[in-house]
């Protein structure tokens, strides 16, 4: 059973509901650090930046920074953010889409490796930043993902550096006086299948492929950042991806192409899923229930403003009462408080009908759960908790009245 949260009894999900309130995510430092553990040892050659967007929670990057991993950060708060929560300058890659002036001036003055996939950005990045690091971001047309949103190259993509402006960025770049210094690439997101497997290897070996071209037009690379994306199992039937298959591939590749290790550029990785997903749940009580027509609505107070992803992708997370009602197994669909059809948790789950005031328990939620949540419908945002050396924390509050409505800010 992968849910680690089934294994903590009803009357303790019970308690930490009452003194809390619901909803809250809680996260369990153990499976964080097991998935982190699988990590390091498929990709024992790779420098790890967790990729922050997954999950932010501070508790979360602190027990990152104690893995030795860093952060690929992809707004100047989260790069920021990494900062202050103790990462080094250089263990933080800022990865930039479309970005502003502002935000470009914002991270120039923080010292890190900008990483940027427009000539606009890199042009204008360089007349703020002479001599600073920077990295291209390349779209090698090999993309995948869950679902279309999260597809990250190709043509349907608004990410990465085509190949065919590359000298002219590598010609910005000299102009400017800024330092290349890596190549990045990102296939998407929830990468689970064989084929997926094969994308993303693709992808990570057309990028060494383009960084050696790179090199005998401007000198050695530091590093080579192949994205992340490695998918994890939702559904209970499901594997999460076995990691070994795809560092192993990935290290022969490299070795290839580098034969001498004195001249191999680094390998960096930019997992983030993959580490936060099956470590977080969310925690939520069951608010109303009506039966209509064929089925029945049982209405929490977590939503779409909580989680997102359902709603968004059509994403599937396990759902079960902690402590399950006797009775007949029914048609359920699990709803939250939103003004909004869309507003859907769990569509068709077969099960028993919880009584209002039960606590149930999302799954898999650690990753893009908290992170993409909202005020929407002026709603707060789930506390969070954090369970490390058999104590629970609380390491974000629910938001309140005043943070929600900017009220007296
Ligand atoms: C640039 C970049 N790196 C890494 C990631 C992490 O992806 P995942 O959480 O699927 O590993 C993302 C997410 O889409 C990303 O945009």
């Amino acid at each position: 059973m992968k849910d680690w949260a089934r294994s903590i009894d009803a009357g303790e999900w019970e308690s930490l509901a009452r003194e809390h309130g619901t909803p809250f995510y809680a996260y369990d430092a153990k499976v964080l650090h097991d998935r982190c553990n699988d990590v390091s040892l498929a990709f024992s050659q790779a420098e790890v930046r967790y990729a922050m967007k997954a999950n932010a929670c501070p508790a979360v990057l602190d027990a990152i920074r104690a893995e030795g991993f860093g952060i690929d950060a992809v707004s100047a708060w989260e790069a920021r953010f990494a900062l202050e929560r103790g990462f080094a300058k250089d263990e933080v890659l800022y990865t930039g889409n479309f970005p502003s002036d502002d935000e470009l001036r914002e991270v120039a003055g923080m010292g890190l490796i900008v990483n940027l996939d427009a000539l606009s950005a890199l042009d204008r990045y360089g007349a703020m930043a002479r001599g600073a690091k920077v990295s291209i971001r390349v779209d090698l047309e090999e993309g995948a993902g869950h679902h279309p949103h999260v597809v990250t190259a190709g043509d349907e993509s608004k990410f990465g550096l085509t190949l065919d402006v590359l000298d002219e960025a590598l010609a910005i770049i000299a102009r400017r006086g800024l330092r290349l210094v890596g190549l990045h690439q990102h296939v998407g997101s929830g990468l689970s299948t064989d084929e997926h497997r094969e994308v993303w290897l693709r992808a990570a070996t057309g990028l060494f492929d383009v960084a050696l071209r790179v090199e005998r037009a401007t000198g050695p690379l530091e590093f080579v950042d192949v994205g992340g994306g490695f998918g994890v199992g939702y559904r209970e039937d499901e594997r999460t991806v076995e990691l070994a298959s795809w560092g192993s591939a990935l290290e022969r590749a490299r070795i290839e192409r580098w034969p001498d290790p004195k001249r191999r550029p680094a390998l960096w990785i930019e997992p983030g899923r993959y580490l936060v997903a099956e470590c977080g749940v969310l925690v939520t009580r069951v608010s109303t229930i009506k039966r209509a027509r064929d089925r029945v609505w049982i209405g929490t107070d977590a939503g779409m403003h909580s989680l997102i992803r359902p709603a968004m992708y059509g994403s599937y997370h396990p759902v079960y009462a902690p402590r399950p009602r006797a009775g007949a197994s029914e048609r359920c669909f699990i709803v939250g408080p939103i003004c909004e059809s869309g507003d859907v948790l769990a569509e068709e789950r077969t099960m028993p009908v919880p009584d209002e005031g039960d606590v149930l328990i999302i799954g898999v939620a650690g990753a893009y759960g908290y992170a993409m949540a909202s005020t929407y419908n002026l709603r707060a945002r789930p506390a969070e908790l954090f369970f490390e050396r058999d104590e629970w924390k609380v390491v974000r509050e629910r938001e309140r009245y005043e943070h929600v409505t900017g009220n007296g800010v």
